[in-house]
């Protein structure tokens, strides 16, 4: 059985040969470079992974799609750090990419990660391809749509909050997973259930970012912090406080741990309660 070390460590180096593979220019390859190989928590490969491995098949079989999903969410950040969006200078402890090099290659890198991600799912050994891509672009599309509900900052109740959060953070994790269940196998029923753990899991990640947003000091939390409360951003941690967002990631580690019920789940729970306590 392969540790999860040994995962990340797969996880690390197919992102590395993936970026090698597309044949961009030196300055967008090394803008790409940035936002994708620089120190990532790398949490949605491993959902994909796991998911893969808990229906019982190798993890061998996940890492294109897991590779696939980290893209895609390396192009929402470095989208979202935009002066335009929300204006950020600092990601995983590093300047972001607009910073580092400049606003036009920060979009245009971001463009080329989300297009690469389909392009990782044409090749071969991709897995069940057209399902991964059906999969991916309606996880994308949603995050997207997320996104757009964040910044009008529109969201009044725990329900418009959830449901922006389910869409900005929910849809990729729930994708994850969801590609991870089809690379493995998995019957639909099952795909679902996995599904639904990282719907949850996404929401469970949110309301800790929400809080790292508002209790952690920039250094360590790797990226600006007290930004949400300035911005007029929906969060939990606005409504509920952080003690009441305390109690909602309680509540939510509690709804995934029963959503693995039938599962061999054991590391999917492990990372699930690890998320619940993060600092960054
Ligand atoms: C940050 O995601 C954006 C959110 C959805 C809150 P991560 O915290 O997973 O980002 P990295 O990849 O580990 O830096
Ligand atoms: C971003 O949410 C979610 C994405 C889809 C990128 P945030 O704007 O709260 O993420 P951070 O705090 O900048 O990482
Ligand atoms: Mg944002
Ligand atoms: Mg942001
Ligand atoms: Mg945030």
């Amino acid at each position: 059985m392969s540790s999860e070390e040994e995962i990340r460590g797969r996880i690390e180096d197919a992102l590395e040969r993936t970026l090698g593979d597309l044949a961009v220019g030196t300055r967008l390859r090394r803008a790409m470079e940035h936002a994708l190989l620089g120190g990532g928590k790398r949490i949605r490969p491993l959902l994909c992974v796991e998911a893969c491995r808990c229906v019982g098949a190798p993890a061998q079989r996940a890492i294109r799609a897991g590779v696939a999903i980290e893209m895609v969410h390396a192009f929402s950040l470095v989208h979202d750090d935009l002066p335009a969006m929300d204006d950020d200078d600092l990601r995983r402890g590093m300047p972001t990419v607009h910073v580092a090099f400049d606003e036009a290659t920060a979009i245009l890198a971001g463009d080329a990660l989300l297009n690469g991600a389909y392009r990782v799912l044409c090749g071969p050994d991709a897995g069940p391809g057209t399902s991964l891509i059906e999969e991916l672009s309606e996880a994308t599309a949603r995050m997207i749509e997320g996104q757009m509900l964040d910044i009008t900052g529109g969201a009044r109740t725990i329900e418009d909050v959830r449901r922006v959060h389910e869409l900005k953070t929910g849809s990729l994790m729930r994708c994850a997973c969801r590609m991870g269940a089809i690379c493995g196998g998995a019957d639909e029923e099952t795909i679902e259930q996995l599904g639904s753990f990282g719907l949850h899991l996404g929401l469970l990640f949110q309301a800790t970012d929400d809080l790292i947003d508002a209790e952690q000091a920039e250094e360590t939390a790797g990226k600006a912090t007290g930004k949400d409360a300035a911005l007029g951003r929906p969060t939990l941690v606005g409504l509920l406080g952080v003690d009441g967002t305390r109690d909602e990631v309680v509540r939510l580690v509690g709804v995934c741990r029963d959503l693995l019920d039938g599962l061999d789940g054991g590391r999917l729970l492990s990372l699930c309660e690890r998320i619940a306590s993060r600092t960054r």
